[in-house]
C-alpha cells in the first residue's frame, strides 16, 4: 500500500473518534501522520485522552487555541496549509464537525489533497448551530464519507453526494467505549466525588444553553429543581464555567460542580448513572449503547437513531423535571434491545479497510 495518511485531531471528541481509526490503520501498516491542531489544550480536554486512549503522541501540534470563529478558523486554516504541504499526504482525514475539521478539510480540497470525513451526513437542519454548517461544507468536500447511522446516506444523497462516495461504517466512538468498557467502575468514580448511589450525570456545552445568560439561566433554573430529585454531577466544560457559575449553578444544593473529566472516569460515572442530562453529541450516543436514560437539553438532534434506536429524548428546560421524574420512576429495562446498526465496535477496521482499498486505487 502506498501513499501516506495524515490525521486531523483537535477537541475533545475528535480523540474519542480517532482513536480506534488510527489504531486499525496502524494494524493494516499504514503510514500515518497525526497532526493536533490544538483547539482544545488544557490537560484535562486534551492530553488525558491521548494517554487514556493509548492515542501516539501527535506529531506536530499547532497550538491554535481559542478565538472567535473566524479567528480560530483563519488560524487554523493557515496553520493547517503550511503542515499538510510539508508531510504531503495522500489522504486526510478529519472527524466530526468541529472547527478543526473545517479548516483541514478545506485547507486538503483547496491543496488538492482528497479528504475522508468520519461521522458524514449527520444533519440537525439547524443553521444556527456552528456544528451543522461545519458538517455541510465538510461533506461537500470529502471524497470518502464515512457514515455512522443509515440516514446519513439519504441526507447525502439529497445534497448530490455520489453514492460511491459513501460508506456505512459504524461508529468509532462506539469501539472507543466497547474497548474501555471492562475499565468503567462506576463505584470508584462516584466514591472519588463523594456522590450518593443514586446520581445523574449532566454536560452542558453547547453555545445555545451556555453563552446566553438568559438561556444559562433558564438550564440552571431547571438543573436546580432537577437536583431536588436526584443529586447531579456536572463535569464542567470550560466554556460554561463562567456563565453556569453567575446563574447559580456552583453551590446549588445537590449539584456537584467538578472539572472536566478523563474519558474512563467519565464513562464510569455515565455506566453508574439513573439518568444523564446532556446537550452533548458524543454523550447521547454513549448513554444508548450504556442503556442509560439520556435526556438532552436540545430542540434537535442530529442523531435520531439515539431516539429511535436508543434511550435519547429531546426536552426543553421546562419539561426536564417532569421527564426526569418519569424516567427515574421507569424499571430501567423498559429501553428497545437492539442498538444502532453497525454500532458493534468494528467501526475502526472497516474504515480502515476502506481507505487502504482507497489508497491501493488512488495513492
Ligand atoms: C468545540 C466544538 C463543539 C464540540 C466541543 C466539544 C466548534 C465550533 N465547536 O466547542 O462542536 O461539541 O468542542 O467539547 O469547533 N477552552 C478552555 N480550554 C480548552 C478548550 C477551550 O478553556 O482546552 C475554553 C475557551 O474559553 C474557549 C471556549 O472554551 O474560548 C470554547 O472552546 P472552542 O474550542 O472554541 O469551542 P467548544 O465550545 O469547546
Ligand atoms: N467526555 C469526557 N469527559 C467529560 C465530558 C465528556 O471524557 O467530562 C467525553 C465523552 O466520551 C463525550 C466526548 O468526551 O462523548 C465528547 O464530548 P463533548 O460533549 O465535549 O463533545 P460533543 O460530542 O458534544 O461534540
Amino acid at each position: 500500500m502506498n501513499g501516506r495518511v495524515l490525521h486531523v485531531v483537535g477537541t475533545r471528541p475528535n480523540f474519542v473518534k480517532a482513536a480506534p481509526v488510527v489504531a486499525a490503520l496502524r494494524d493494516a501498516g499504514c503510514d500515518q501522520v497525526l497532526v493536533h491542531t490544538g483547539q482544545h489544550y488544557d490537560e484535562r480536554m486534551s492530553d488525558i485522552f491521548f494517554r487514556q486512549l493509548a492515542l501516539p503522541r501527535p506529531d506536530t501540534d499547532l497550538g491554535v487555541g481559542s478565538g472567535s470563529h473566524a479567528r480560530q478558523t483563519a488560524e487554523l486554516l493557515i496553520a493547517l496549509e503550511g503542515e499538510l504541504t510539508a508531510r504531503n499526504p495522500a489522504l486526510v482525514v478529519v472527524y466530526g464537525d468541529v472547527n478543526s475539521t473545517l479548516a483541514a478539510a478545506l485547507a486538503a480540497a483547496k491543496l488538492g489533497i482528497p479528504v475522508a470525513h468520519v461521522e458524514a451526513g449527520l444533519r440537525s437542519f439547524d443553521m444556527a448551530m456552528p456544528e451543522e454548517v461545519n458538517r455541510r461544507l465538510v461533506d461537500q468536500l470529502a471524497e470518502l464519507l464515512l457514515v455512522t447511522s443509515p440516514e446519513a446516506i439519504g441526507h447525502l444523497a439529497r445534497e448530490g453526494v455520489p453514492a460511491d462516495r459513501v460508506h456505512l461504517v459504524g461508529n468509532p466512538m462506539i469501539d472507543t467505549l466497547l474497548t474501555h468498557l471492562d475499565h468503567f467502575d462506576p463505584a470508584a468514580a462516584r466514591a472519588a466525588h463523594a456522590l450518593p448511589e443514586r446520581y445523574a450525570v449532566v454536560t452542558l456545552h453547547r453555545p445555545a444553553n451556555v453563552d446566553d445568560p438568559e438561556a444559562a439561566r433558564a438550564a440552571v433554573h431547571a438543573l436546580t429543581e432537577a437536583a431536588r430529585l436526584i443529586d447531579l454531577a456536572v463535569p464542567l466544560h470550560p466554556r460554561g464555567r463562567a456563565v453556569l457559575g453567575e446563574a447559580g449553578l456552583t453551590g446549588a444544593p445537590g449539584v456537584h460542580v467538578m472539572d472536566p473529566l478523563g474519558y474512563v472516569e467519565f464513562m464510569s460515572l455515565v455506566r453508574g448513572a439513573a439518568a444523564v442530562i446532556t446537550d452533548s453529541g458524543g454523550v447521547q450516543e454513549e448513554t444508548t449503547v450504556l442503556g442509560v436514560p439520556c435526556l438532552t437539553l436540545r430542540t434537535t438532534t442530529e442523531r435520531p437513531v439515539t431516539v429511535t434506536h436508543g434511550t435519547n429524548r429531546l426536552v426543553g428546560p421546562s419539561e426536564l423535571v417532569p421527564a426526569l421524574r418519569k424516567t427515574l420512576d421507569t424499571a430501567p429495562d423498559t429501553r428497545p434491545s437492539e442498538g444502532p446498526p453497525l454500532w458493534d465496535g468494528k467501526a475502526g477496521p472497516r474504515i480502515a479497510r476502506i481507505v487502504t482499498r482507497w489508497l491501493d486505487h488512488h495513492a
